[in-house]
């Protein structure tokens, strides 16, 4: 009996060990990968091309998230924008139709959120904007997606990674302070 105690400890105890911190660091990293949300492209209610709206058409950002330079929120925009143009245009067709049918009804097309934050974390669209920091180096360039999805991390390292070296990160934009590292500006 002794000896296989001995045993135990001296041989197997170890890999055992070492298999629990193995699985637990895998199990920790994917399920933090997974919180992060890096790829999260989710299937819309309404096929909507930024690709087309933003890019082939060059419609400005603003013109449907009207609440990046002056709010926190940068909005997603209602129907009745989309129809300022849908009402005439390409009516014909089937994801038109849902649209139409949605702003008849009155009932807010039930988009599916993409990038999010914590709500323990505070961040502000209009201090980032504000200082000529452009979408892209956040949300990647989303005048070339089809359907649109997170590519950068929104994790507290990828924050400070660009407060701490602005130059780097948005070297376009000429003399940027860098953002605060103190814990309440973002943890309020
Ligand atoms: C014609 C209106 C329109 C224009 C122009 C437009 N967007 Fe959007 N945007 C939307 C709609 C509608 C959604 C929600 C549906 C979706 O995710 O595809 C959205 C979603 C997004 C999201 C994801 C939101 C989330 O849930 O996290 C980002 C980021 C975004 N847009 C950035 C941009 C950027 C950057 C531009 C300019 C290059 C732009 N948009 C131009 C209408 C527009
Ligand atoms: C400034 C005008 C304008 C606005 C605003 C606009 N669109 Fe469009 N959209 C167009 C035009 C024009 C086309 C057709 C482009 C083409 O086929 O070359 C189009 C095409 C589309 C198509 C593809 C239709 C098909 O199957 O051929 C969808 C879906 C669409 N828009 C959804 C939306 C949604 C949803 C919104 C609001 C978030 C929106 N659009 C806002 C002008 C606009
Ligand atoms: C410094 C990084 C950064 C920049 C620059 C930035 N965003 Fe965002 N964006 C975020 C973060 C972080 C979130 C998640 C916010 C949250 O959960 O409160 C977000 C969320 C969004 C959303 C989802 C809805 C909302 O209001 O939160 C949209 C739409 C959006 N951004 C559009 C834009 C557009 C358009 C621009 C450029 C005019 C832009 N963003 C610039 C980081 C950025
Ligand atoms: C691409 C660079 C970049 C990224 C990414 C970024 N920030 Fe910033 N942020 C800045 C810069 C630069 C400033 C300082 C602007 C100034 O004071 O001139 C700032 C300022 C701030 C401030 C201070 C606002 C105020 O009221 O003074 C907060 C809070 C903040 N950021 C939160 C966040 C959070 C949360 C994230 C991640 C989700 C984030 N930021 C990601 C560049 C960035
Ligand atoms: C620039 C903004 C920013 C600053 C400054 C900041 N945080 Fe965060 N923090 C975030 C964001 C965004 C998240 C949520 C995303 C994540 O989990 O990485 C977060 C998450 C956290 C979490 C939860 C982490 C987890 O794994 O669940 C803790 C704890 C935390 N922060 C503590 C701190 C402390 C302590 C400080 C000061 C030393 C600090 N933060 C400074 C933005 C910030």
């Amino acid at each position: 009996m002794n000896s296989f105690i001995d045993y135990l400890l001296r041989i197997r105890l170890p890999i055992l060990v070492f298999v629990a911190i193995v699985s637990f660091a895998v199990t920790y990293y994917v399920a933090r990968a997974e919180r992060d949300g890096i790829g999260y492209t989710p299937e819309q209610p309404i096929n909507f091309s930024h690709k087309l709206h933003a890019g082939d058409m060059n419609i400005d950002c603003q013109y449907c998230h009207t609440g990046v330079e002056k709010e926190r929120f940068a909005t997603v925009p209602a129907a009745s924008t989309c129809m300022n143009c849908h009402s005439l245009a390409r009516t014909d067709r089937p994801e038109i139709k849902k649209l139409i049918q949605y702003y008849e009804s009155g009932t807010p097309i039930p988009w599916k959120r993409i990038h999010r934050v914590p709500e323990y974390a505070y961040f502000n669209h209009s201090v980032h904007v504000g200082k000529g920091i452009d979408c892209a180096s956040c949300h990647g360039d989303v005048r070339n997606m089809e359907k649109i999805g997170q590519v950068n991390s929104f994790t507290m390292g990828a924050c400070l990674d660009c407060h701490r070296n602005p130059e780097v990160k948005v070297p376009y934009v000429a003399n940027i302070k860098k953002g605060p590292e103190y814990c309440w500006a973002c943890h309020r």
